[in-house]
């Protein structure tokens, strides 16, 4: 047989195409996201590593991916995996018709891999070992089970007490809408995946019928199909830890918090300190220096970046956020696409966001949003400030309540601020305006016009005193008038 020959090609195709409709949503299930991710994702990835890895004894694994309900969806996530091809079932006629629809590609291999799509947490080593044993077994269906306590909503094992080898004793499928109280109890399940000699598959597979209770056609019916026919076929356990399907709001929740922990685990067994790991959110395209401290309530997300020694505090956000060595994040800090180099400090409260930059040792403190903002070396904007579309040189001081007039209901205008440039307390920056190195605004001005380097501008208006106000009023009112 074709699987003995360690240069048999094999064909892996992952069936994507169902709607998923027990997660009641619009978003096709395979692209339900798991920590920002699409679950098919991790499963692609699963295969290509494994790809990857068998790469030398294997001479063509190729990859195709059946698309259905919401295909363009489906086939647009896709592009970003050139390698991968796409075949359409426009009507989801069931498993089985996925599979038979796919017969012109999968007839081109010896074997042929089929995938639930929704199998997010399989592993590599499970997939190798899967494969290895089928080979030696030199079965014609190898398929994996797994047991649960709860069983609902899976096809079913039915072993035929033929007193064999268990693997191979005669097996058949039975889904979980057609099946009896009886074999419902059953706590062994098909985990939808297969593996298949070609040529045993393509012998059975337009035998498969729809008479059941979901009129659909199962890929698990060719189970009994190739038994009745004289074929061998194997159901191998593996743990359930593995293998639980996502078929609901509820399934996937638990499935991400499983990802989560195995996500902050790989980052703290590579020295990433995490207080409490349960309550510490991370994507799974962030990257960790050792000797990271994360608190409570941290979420980060994207292709965000935290440098040695950084420390980011309780319920801090970060998304594409590039965070250098020692940065201190106090806590309550959203950066979102920003740049904080080292030694820079920002919170409690600040937003950070569109490009921002932090240079080494700046400061931005309470309730102070950036955006499109540079802050130089050593410089501080500690209190209530706005500053958009600005670059702040290095050693500036911003007072308290200072922003940016960066708007003017129709374009956005530049503020520029030189060198140790001391902007006093609610200043008003009407930009497009330069405040040259050295420059110093008095408290409270408005300033429309560029400051010279060294100058003092005032830009307010000036006070009156008016003495005796408070008894010259009471006299007034005395008076009636
Ligand atoms: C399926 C198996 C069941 C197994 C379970 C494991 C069948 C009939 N039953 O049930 O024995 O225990 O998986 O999770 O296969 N799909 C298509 N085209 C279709 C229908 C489905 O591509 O016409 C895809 C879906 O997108 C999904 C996969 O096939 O990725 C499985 O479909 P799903 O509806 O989840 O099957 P289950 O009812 O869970
Ligand atoms: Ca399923």
């Amino acid at each position: 047989m074709s699987m003995s020959t360690e240069n048999a090609t094999l064909g892996i195709l992952i069936m994507a195409a169902g709607k998923g409709m027990r997660m009641k949503s619009e978003l096709p299930k395979v692209l339900q996201p798991i920590l920002g991710r699409p679950m098919l994702g991790y499963l692609l990835k699963t295969v290509n590593t494994y790809i990857a890895s068998e790469s030398e004894g294997a001479p063509a694994v190729k990859v195709a991916v059946l698309v259905g309900h919401a295909g363009d969806r489906v086939s647009g996530y896709l592009e970003s995996f050139p390698s991968i091809e796409i075949i359409r079932q426009e009507e989801q006629l069931g498993t089985g018709h996925a599979v038979r629809i796919a017969r012109p590609w999968w007839e081109g291999f010896d074997n042929v891999l089929v995938l639930n799509g929704d199998l997010p947490l399989l592993s590599v080593e499970t997939l190798e070992t899967f494969v290895r044993e089928h080979k030696e077994a030199g079965a014609a269906c190898s398929l994996i089970t797994f047991e649960t306590e709860s069983p609902e909503g899976y096809g079913r094992i039915l072993r035929a007490a033929s007193g064999e080898n268990e693997e191979t004793c005669k097996i058949s499928i039975v889904e979980h809408g057609d099946a009896t109280p009886e074999q419902r109890r059953v706590r062994e399940v098909n985990a939808g995946c297969y593996l298949f000699d070609v040529k045993g598959l393509a012998r059975v597979i337009d035998g498969l019928g729809n008479d059941n209770a979901q009129g659909e056609y199962y890929l698990p019916g060719v189970v009994s199909l190739m038994n009745d026919a004289g074929m061998t076929v194997r159901a191998t356990g593996v743990d359930e830890g593995e293998m639980s399907g996502v078929n609901t709001q509820a399934e996937l929740a638990a499935v991400t918090v499983r990802v989560r922990d195995a996500l902050v685990r790989k980052w703290m067994d590579r020295g990433v300190r995490v207080v409490d790991p349960s309550a510490v959110w991370l994507g799974p395209d962030v990257t960790l220096d050792a000797e990271v401290t994360l608190m409570p309530g941290v979420q980060i997300w994207g292709n965000s970046v935290v440098g040695a020694g950084s420390v980011v505090g309780p319920c801090c956000i970060l998304t594409d956020a590039r965070l250098g060595r020692r940065v201190e994040l106090v806590a309550n800090v959203i950066v979102d696409n920003s740049e904080l180099a080292d030694d820079s400090k920002a919170g409690p409260f600040t937003y950070i966001r569109d490009r921002s930059e932090l240079k080494e040792h700046a400061f931005a403190g309470k309730f102070v949003e950036l955006k499109k903002t540079t802050v130089g070396r050593r410089s501080k904007v500690p209190h209530l400030s706005y500053m958009g579309d600005a670059t702040l040189g290095e050693d500036v001081n911003v007072g308290a309540g200072s922003i940016t007039c960066n708007y003017d209901g129709k374009n956005k205008f530049p503020t520029k601020i030189g060198d140790r440039v001391f902007v006093g307390s609610d200043t008003m920056l009407v930009a497009p305006v330069t405040l040259y190195d050295d420059s110093t605004t008095g408290a409270g001005s408005t300033i429309t016009e560029d400051v010279p380097e060294g100058a003092l501008a005032v830009g307010r208006a000036r006070q009156k005193n008016i003495e005796s106000w408070r008894s010259g009023k009471r006299q007034r009112e005395k008076q009636g008038e």
